[in-house]
Parts: structure tokens; sequence; C-alpha cells
């Protein structure tokens, strides 16, 4: 079965409900996605949104604070774009219907997260994302130019090796024609053939055996623009949320907010002590790979599972009334946050690095887009600064609209690419095969390439790692597709993807601290100067 569009759009978080709805305005737009719609890393999000909206803050405070927490190696263009454009596109989300709050003066009411010099984040209780998707998905599903296929779950992307021509890494000219798409209820593999795609799959945190991430974060859009030869960058820098809520068996994890933090939650060891000022100046609310490090730290001297977050010396109404998500859900494990002090442990939660893009949200590959999570703007550089990621999303999804609107007219459906072809594979009947080494992959990812990171773990990793490839390609050679298959060999090319840049990165920087070299920093400026130092 072949379906042609005019857009094809592989996820519906904030990056493709928002590409969608505009790219809708131009032409036909198909949008597919591997649950329901709303399974997506957007719908967790808690803390908020970044934009510069009131005085004293500027856009200047807001770009230095992204350079100092990406160590210095942000890309300015990216960041002056995200920071500047952030205030439009906040508007497009309030004008659809995202209902951000206010103070009873009127004004939005801006949260503070870690690393930032000013509050700048606009939120929606703790519950932002879902706010934010409840909106989108709701404009979708009323225009008439989108089509959704839900449980739709994207194979590979269509380029000119479909075509039977050999196209290499460094093949100039590599165009994207659509995707193979599963239909998951159907088990049946179409065409989607298109004029432009757009990679809008979120993150990778399913590698990791500990994540903040629901389970549709898979890393497939990385893998699929990497099988399409498309330029990766940056995978070393996987962010570790310092604060996900230690309750040992469930998956993901859930999160603690740093905007507990920025409200006045306090880090404490087990024994209540506070730690984190022998760390940073900023303490609890220092940048989130610090912070993250430092309970790491705390928790292998100590030989414990966990530290505390205790925000019971703040004001219980005000507490419960800013994080009734969080209130509720530690009640249902018996933790009363207002008495209690909450047990927390840092886990795998965003992914810096993606698919190479340009300021329009262009690929490497032509009439191939990626948006959001799944590509590399170089907004974060080593590390994101937190609340920058929706902004990015959304600032985004409107470049990549403007510009693919701008080509759309060259474009055509391109016509010649074979269905799928699985004659002489067998259904997999052995689960166990892709269970165990989905287990495997993920410990051998969080115990060698986690926080702390040094060259012999990360050869360990790969060599373990390479066994497991050679194990599953095997398998996905002689098997009917399946998600759980795809889903693996996508995430088994993702950790590999993050240790062979990881391995070459030889300096510890941001999110990548290796033992074998000494960290560098970049100190914020307090006289105009940016300066970098070494720790540890
Ligand atoms: P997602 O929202 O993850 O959407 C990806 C979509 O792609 C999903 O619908 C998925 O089903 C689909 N998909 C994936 N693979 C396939 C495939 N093969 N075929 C078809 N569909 C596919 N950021 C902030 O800025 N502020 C916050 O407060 C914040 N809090 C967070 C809290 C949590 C718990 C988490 C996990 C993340 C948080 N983040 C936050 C990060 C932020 O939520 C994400 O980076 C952002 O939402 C990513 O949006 P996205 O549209 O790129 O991807
Ligand atoms: C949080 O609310 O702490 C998460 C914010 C983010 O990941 O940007």
């Amino acid at each position: 079965m072949t379906l042609e569009t005019d857009y094809l759009v592989i996820g519906s978080g904030a990056a493709g409900l928002s590409f969608a709805l505009k790219a809708a305005e131009h032409g036909h737009v198909i949008l597919v996605t591997k649950g329901e719609m709303n399974e997506c890393n957007t719908n967790y999000a808690q803390g908020g949104i970044c934009s510069v909206t009131y005085e004293p803050d500027t856009f200047q405070k807001h770009i230095d604070d992204t350079m100092v927490c990406g160590g210095g190696i942000c890309d300015m263009n990216a960041v002056r774009l995200v920071v500047t454009r952030a205030p439009q596109l906040m508007k497009d989300l309030i004008q659809w219907g995202a209902r951000f709050d206010k103070t009873r003066e009127g004004k939005y009411e801006l949260n503070r997260e870690g690393g930032h010099s000013e509050h700048r984040i606009l939120h929606h209780k703790d519950e932002t994302g879902a706010e934010i998707e409840r909106t989108l998905i709701s404009q979708v599903k009323t225009h008439k130019n989108i089509e959704v296929l839900e449980h739709h779950f994207a194979v590979d992307l269509l380029t000119q090796h479909h075509l039977g021509q050999f196209v290499t890494r460094h093949t100039g000219g590599i165009e994207c024609y659509g995707a193979y798409v599963m239909d998951l209820k159907k088990e049946r593999i179409m065409t989607i053939l298109s004029k432009v795609t757009v990679l809008a799959t979120g993150g990778v945190g399913n590698v990791y055996n500990v994540t903040t991430n629901p389970s549709v974060a898979t890393g497939d859009g990385i893998a699929m623009a990497h099988r399409a030869k498309a330029v990766i960058e940056n995978m070393e820098f996987i962010q570790f949320h310092p604060t996900a809520l230690y309750n040992p068996g469930e998956r993901p994890s859930f999160l603690i907010t740093e905007a507990l933090r920025g409200f006045g939650a306090i880090l404490k060891t087990q024994d209540g002590k506070e730690f984190m000022q022998k760390y940073h100046p900023m303490g609890s609310l220092a940048p989130r790979d610090v912070v993250a490090r430092s309970i790491d730290n705390e928790m292998k001297i100590r030989g414990e599972d966990f530290v505390y977050l205790d925000v019971t010396h703040c004001n219980p109404h005000e507490t419960i009334n800013h994080f009734p998500n969080i209130y509720h859900k530690c009640l249902s494990i018996n933790i009363d946050i207002t008495k209690d002090m909450i047990p927390v442990a840092p886990a795998a939660h965003y992914c810096c690095g993606g698919v190479k893009v340009d300021t329009n949200g262009e690929t490497t590959i032509k009439r191939l887009y990626a948006l959001g999570e799944t590509s590399c703007t170089g907004l974060h550089g080593a590390n994101r600064l937190a609340s920058n990621s929706l902004t990015e999303a959304v600032v985004y999804a409107d470049q990549a609209v403007r510009h693919s609107t701008e080509h759309l007219a060259e474009y055509s459906i391109q016509r010649g690419i074979p269905d799928w072809n699985d004659d002489g594979t067998t259904a997999t009947e052995e689960m166990i095969l892709i269970t165990q080494n989905t287990k495997e992959m993920q410990q051998i990812m969080s115990n060698y390439v986690g926080i702390v990171r040094s060259n012999l773990r990360l050869e360990r990793a790969r060599r373990r790692l390479e066994i497991i490839y050679k194990e599953n390609e095997e398998l996905y050679l002689k098997s009917k597709l399946n998600k759980e298959l795809c889903e693996l060999r996508n995430m088994i090319d993702v950790g590999y993807l993050i240790i062979k840049h990881a391995q070459a990165m030889k300096r510890s920087i941001g999110l990548h601290y290796s033992l074998d070299y000494p960290l560098e920093t970049l100190v914020p400026p307090t006289d105009g100067q940016k300066r970098r130092s070494t720790e540890f």
C-alpha cells in the first residue's frame, strides 16, 4: 500500500504537532506516531518553557545562561535564533489555547530552574508539557489538512538507496522521498511518499536502564537518519536529570522538577546534611550536569542509592498549589512532601545531540528536516539549559515550515520506490532474544557510558555492544518486523553513536565527563568576561 502527501511528519510531540499545524496551511500533512498521540516526552514535561518575558530579564542574559550551561560550545546562531524568536512562539501557543499560570496581578508567573540567572520559565502548574500537548492535539485534530495515523511506526527513510543507487555518507545530494511505515494494528508495512519529510521522534532515554523518558523514546529518528547517511552530532552529551523519584521498579522514573529547587527545595544526603555548596556556588540550583555529577559522587562515596530533596521548610499550601502533580504522585507511595523528604537519584533525561540541522531545521539530507529532541541545532552545546528544549522544538518547527514551504513547489513525489519486501522472513517467536538484549544494552550503557566515563569503560561498552549488534542484525534479517525488534535495532545504533562520539571526545566538558581528562567549565560572567577553568 502506498500513500502520498506534501508533508510527512513522524512524531506527535511539541515539534511534530506544531510543524504539522503550520504546514497544513500550505499543503496536505500525514502525521504518523507509533502510539497514541500524547505518548511522548512533551506530555511529561513539568518545569516549563523558556522565554524572556519581563524585565529585568533580557535576551542577553538568556543567551549568556545558555552559553555558560553549554560549556561555551553552543552554536551562537542557534542560541540567538531561539532566544529572540521565543516570545513570538509563546504567543502562538497561547493563541492556540495554552494556559500558562498567572499571578493575581495578571502577569505570567515565571519559574526559575538550574543555571538560569532570572525567572523566565512559563509553566502550567507542574504539568506544562501536558498542557502544551493538549493544546496542540486539539488544534491538529480539527484541521482538515492533517491526517493522523496513530500506532504507525516509521521503520526507515527512503532515499536514492531505494532506487538502487549506491549512497554513502560522503555522497553529495542525498534526498529523502518519505518513509516505510509499519501499521502496528494491521501488521503491514506501507510506503509513504512525501515531498518533505520531518523527523520529530523525540529522545533516546530508553537506551539507559533508568530514565525519565516514556517507553516511546528509543532514538528511532536518529537511528533512521544515521542509516540514511545523514550527519549526526554531539551524541556524547546525554543529560541526566539529577532528581528523578527513587522508586525501584518504576519505569519510567517519575521526575521531580528542577522548579521545586527553584521554589526552595534543598538537596541533602541521607543523614540530612546539605552538600551542594561543596560543589558549586549556586548550590542546589547549579547547572544540571554539576548537580547530577555531585549527587552521583555523594551516592558513590556513601554507598547509597539515593539522596533527599527537602521542601518541608516551604509553605505547605504553596507547595501543593504549585506542584500538585508531584504532591499527589509522592502521596501515592506514602511520601507527603510537605512533611517528608523525597528520595531522588539521577536518571537519563535528554539527548543534546542528534541529527545535525541548519537554522532552517534542514538536515544534511535534502527534503529531510529534524526537529525537537531528535535534532542537533547546536543550541545546547555540551549541556542543555533547563526548559530550553520545548522552546527549541517550537522555534525550529516554525523555521522549518517557512523553509520547506518556500521550496515545496520544487519537489515532486518520487516514483519507482519498491514496496517493502519481507519474502523469506518469519515471525519472531522468541521474544526473549529481544527483551534480554534490550536489558543487556541498557545495563552496558548505564554502567559504562553514564554520568562518569573513562576510556576503559567506553572501549568495554563498545565491544559488548558490538556482540549485541551482530546478534540483533541476524535476527532482523530473518524476521518479519515487529516494533520491539525495530526499537532495539534503533537503540543499538544510538548506543553505538553515543560511544563513538564519546570516544572521539578527548576532553571532559559539560555532560561528557571522563576520568581521563580534567573537566573544563565556563565561569559565569561577573565582569562581562567568560573564562574557562578546569576542575577535579
Ligand atoms: P516528543 O515529545 O518525545 O515526541 C516524539 C514523538 O515521536 C512521540 O509521539 C513518539 O511516539 C513518536 N515516535 C518516536 N519514534 C517513532 C517512530 N519510529 N515512528 C512513529 N512515531 C515515532 N523540556 C523543557 O523544555 N521543559 C521541561 O519542563 C521539560 N520537562 C521534561 C520532563 C520529562 C519527564 C521529560 C522526559 C522531558 C522533559 N523535557 C522538558 C524535555 C522535553 O519534554 C522534550 O525534549 C521535548 O518534549 C521533545 O519534544 P519532541 O516533539 O521533540 O519529542
Ligand atoms: C524539569 O522540570 O526539571 C525538567 C526541565 C527540563 O528538562 O528542561
